[in-house]
């Protein structure tokens, strides 16, 4: 008989640990989910009215799950539910390592290790052990090899089940999945984990691949997403300078089918956590396997990033009449909370090395860990509203597409005399600007 998981836990509760489980949880009623974080504040916050994580549809996915058959728990309440776990996912961050052999580029595992070494003593039976965080290929090796050395009688299978959800869609992404990808060589598992996610996904989007595949798999597809990211961002510069507008240059580079229109959204940069990490890591792995032109390759990717960043924070410091600049947007983009490896973050330590005074505003962000995590300058402050923040300003940079930028009035906003709106998002409403007689610069068309 086709065997059935009944016990899940999850270990880390982060941007993708806490969707997923709560998905799993809703379309498995019979499946008892269980996340586990070392960050018992996070842990609080999940079981908490004010989740840690923004992502529409995810409070009321988690109001019908949490209690019923998902729970959080501290890391150290929940071994019981490790022991007991037919399946355990490992959903830890894999960061850019920031020192030792491969620094810069490579993934760091060590959270991922301490998770093996954690199921490891505390599995007990047979457990499938599935790789949900971003690996570089052959990482599954790694865990095998703790798995085994460590353990206290019990036996493992380990799966590679790369996330492919995007944050700000996360719900929708993972309740109809494109695909969903299980690399393995052990058939059991590979068909006990199908069985999971054949409860609400066709069984056609369910890919099955050797471990390996799957591993560079997940590091290719951001590869790609990015890499078309960065080619719309190049074109975008030479729009500027010939007066070809880029925005009507990807719908046409994007009508063609083979193309397809996704993804050609010219912008200030690509940001988040997964992008540029993902391409340093394949990037590294390229090079260790002495691939030094495929790795020249997709390094092109991330320095146009750079340098589309960089360009355009000069753009706005050029602009500022001032010194005060208004950023609306911190997010790395729109209907999320998330900041990391935001363009905004470039711009913002950019604007404030040339000496500009930074007002920044966004919905969702928090704005006291956005400002942390610029090491608390006193020339950057936080408004309330983009109304406060534009206020007096010399320039604005408008960093994320947040749908009320784009209904922004701009005939009631009081920017200084000579002030430029420089959008990075193409999304302000370019008449009213004008209209109310501000200079306007949009990414990847000619300045007015
Ligand atoms: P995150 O930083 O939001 O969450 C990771 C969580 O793991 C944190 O809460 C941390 O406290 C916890 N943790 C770390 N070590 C632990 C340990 N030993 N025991 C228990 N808990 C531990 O990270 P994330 O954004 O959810 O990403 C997780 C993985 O998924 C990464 O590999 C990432 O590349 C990948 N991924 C992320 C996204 C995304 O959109 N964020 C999408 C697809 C894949
Ligand atoms: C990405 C992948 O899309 C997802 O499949 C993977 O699981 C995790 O990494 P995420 O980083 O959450 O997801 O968001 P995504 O929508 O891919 O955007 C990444 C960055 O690219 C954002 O800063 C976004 O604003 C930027 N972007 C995206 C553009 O600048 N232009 C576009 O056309 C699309």
């Amino acid at each position: 008989m086709l065997f059935r998981p009944q016990k899940i836990v999850c270990i880390g509760a982060g941007y993708v640990g806490g969707p997923t489980m709560a998905v799993i949880a809703d379309r498995c009623p019979d499946v008892q989910v269980t996340v586990l974080d070392l960050n018992a504040e996070r842990i609080a916050a999940w079981n908490s009215d004010t989740l840690p994580v923004f992502e529409p549809g995810l409070s009321e996915v988690v109001s019908r799950t949490r209690g019923r058959n998902l729970y959080f728990r501290p890391q150290a309440e929940g071994l019981a539910a490790l022991a007991e776990a037919d399946i355990v996912f490992i959903s830890v961050q894999t960061p850019t390592k920031t020192a030792g052999e491969g620094a810069g580029k490579a993934s760091d595992l060590q959270y991922v290790e301490a998770c093996a070494r954690l199921i490891a003593e505390h599995a007990r039976g047979h457990t499938i052990v599935v790789e949900k965080s971003t690996m570089p290929v052959r990482a599954a090796e790694r865990i095998q090899q703790i798995l085994s050395a460590n353990q206290a009688g019990g036996t493992f299978a380990v799966l590679s089940n790369p996330e492919f959800l995007a944050e700000g869609t996360a719900i929708r992404d993972l309740q109809q999945p494109d695909r969903v990808l299980i690399g393995g060589e052990d058939p059991a598992a590979v068909v006990a984990l199908k069985s999971i996610y054949a409860s609400w996904v066709a069984s056609e989007k369910i890919l099955t691949t050797g471990l390996w595949s799957a591993e560079l798999s997940k590091l290719a597809a951001n590869a790609f997403l990015a890499q078309r990211v960065s080619s719309i961002n190049s074109l975008s510069a030479l729009c500027e300078q010939t007066g070809a507008e880029v925005s009507e240059v990807a719908t046409v580079v994007g009508a063609d089918s083979r193309i397809g229109p996704k993804f050609l959204q010219a912008s200030v940069g690509f940001g988040g956590s997964c992008f540029q990490k993902d391409l340093l890591s394949l990037i590294y792995l390229c090079e260790h396997h002495a691939l030094p032109e495929v790795a020249a390759y997709w390094q092109g990717v991330v320095d146009i990033n750079e340098w589309q960043k960089r360009r355009f924070a000069e753009a706005v410091q050029q602009a500022a009449v001032n010194r005060r600049v208004a950023v609306l947007g911190l997010a790395f983009k729109k209907d999320t909370n998330d900041f990391r490896e935001s363009a905004a973050l470039t711009v913002c330590r950019a604007l404030l090395h040339s000496g500009c005074e930074v007002v920044a505003y966004d919905p969702r962000v928090d704005g006291q860990r956005f400002a942390a995590e610029l090491g608390n300058p006193a020339q950057f402050s936080l408004a309330s509203s983009a109304a406060q923040a534009l206020a007096g300003a010399g320039a604005v940079a408008v960093l994320t597409e947040w749908e009320e930028f784009r209904s922004i009035a701009w005939a009631s906003v009081k920017l200084s005399p000579g002030a430029t709106v420089c959008d990075g998002r193409n999304v302000v409403d370019r008449a009213a600007v004008q209209q109310a007689g501000f200079r306007l610069r949009v990414i990847g068309s000619a300045p007015d």
